[in-house]
């Protein structure tokens, strides 16, 4: 029981990769705090994790609202006395070739999926700083921090933001020690994104290739890197942007075939 008596607040929690979040803090003893836009996800998750033996309760929040984290902070304090832990995890998707994206698509997940972080550590750490909490705060970024996707810009335009606000945080909030680290998950197979990708046969087959340990990641596989970057044994660890992709990012099989023909036939 890593967390007992820790408060956890989870941005986009209702669903995907922030409910298996959610689930692994509570089975560690944690309170968490389901911190979700959509009101049917945000009941349906604490029912579950209440089901579950789990210490949670929902806040509706935008996390790219400033009036609204700032509540989300005061509720959570209010009720709860602390938090010691954040999680930004919250996003949207919009698949669009830049030169077909219009304005408000590409503000809403900047404001979502950069601007939501800044404000939600903005006002977590205030609280952090003014309780003397040691705290630990997790961003969930992306390897499309890392690497170009088509139709994906303003989503790896946010996530390499991600990074670096990652490593100002851990700089500015390294004094009141509070560390502060991302996250970067390959494919994670969640319902959102089996409706999104339709993660055909096909699909899985020739992204599968790209994967040297040969399977699409879980949830759970980055909860259990944010569990550890939310507890002690990650003291030490500041600023780092930690990929948990199954090898994805270790190099691209096609380039490989330039260097060693065998691996694209097979003899
Ligand atoms: N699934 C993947 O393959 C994958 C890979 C890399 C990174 N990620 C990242 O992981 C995070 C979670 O993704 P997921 O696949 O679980 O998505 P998801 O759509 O299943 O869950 C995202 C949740 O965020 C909530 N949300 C959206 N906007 C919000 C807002 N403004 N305020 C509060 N909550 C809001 C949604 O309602 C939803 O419940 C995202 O940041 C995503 O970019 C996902």
């Amino acid at each position: 029981m890593r967390f007992d008596n820790k408060v956890a607040v989870i941005t986009g929690a209702g669903n995907g990769i922030g409910l298996a979040i959610a689930h692994a803090f509570v089975s560690e003893g944690a309170t968490v705090v389901v911190a979700e836009i959509n009101l049917a996800a945000r009941e349906r998750a604490v029912a579950e994790l209440l089901a579950a033996g789990g210490k949670a309760f929902g806040v509706g929040v935008d996390v790219a609202d400033e009036d609204q984290v700032a509540q989300l902070v005061v509720r959570t304090v209010a009720e709860l006395g602390h938090i010691d832990i954040l999680v930004n995890n919250a996003g949207v998707v919009a698949h669009r070739l830049l030169i077909d994206m219009d304005r408000e698509t590409w503000d809403r997940q900047l404001a979502v999926q950069l601007t939501g972080p800044f404000l939600c550590a903005k006002h977590v750490a205030r609280h952090m700083i003014e309780q003397g909490i040691t705290g630990k705060i997790v961003n969930i970024s992306s390897v499309a921090a890392l690497m170009g996707r088509i139709k994906g810009g303003p989503h790896c335009a946010s996530k390499a933001g991600l990074t670096l606000l990652t490593k100002v945080l851990a700089m500015e909030l390294g004094e009141y020690h509070i560390n502060v680290n991302a996250v970067a998950p390959g494919l994670i197979e969640v319902p959102a994104q089996r409706d999104e990708y339709n993660l055909s046969a096909t699909y899985q087959e020739r992204y599968l290739q790209e994967i040297p340990l040969g399977r699409v990641g879980q949830p759970e596989d980055i909860a259990k890197a944010v569990l550890f970057l939310a507890s002690t044994d990650a003291d030490w660890i500041s600023g780092q942007l930690h990929v948990v992709d199954g090898g994805l990012m270790s190099g691209h099989l096609s380039f490989q075939g330039v260097h060693d023909y065998s691996l694209l036939h097979g003899h």
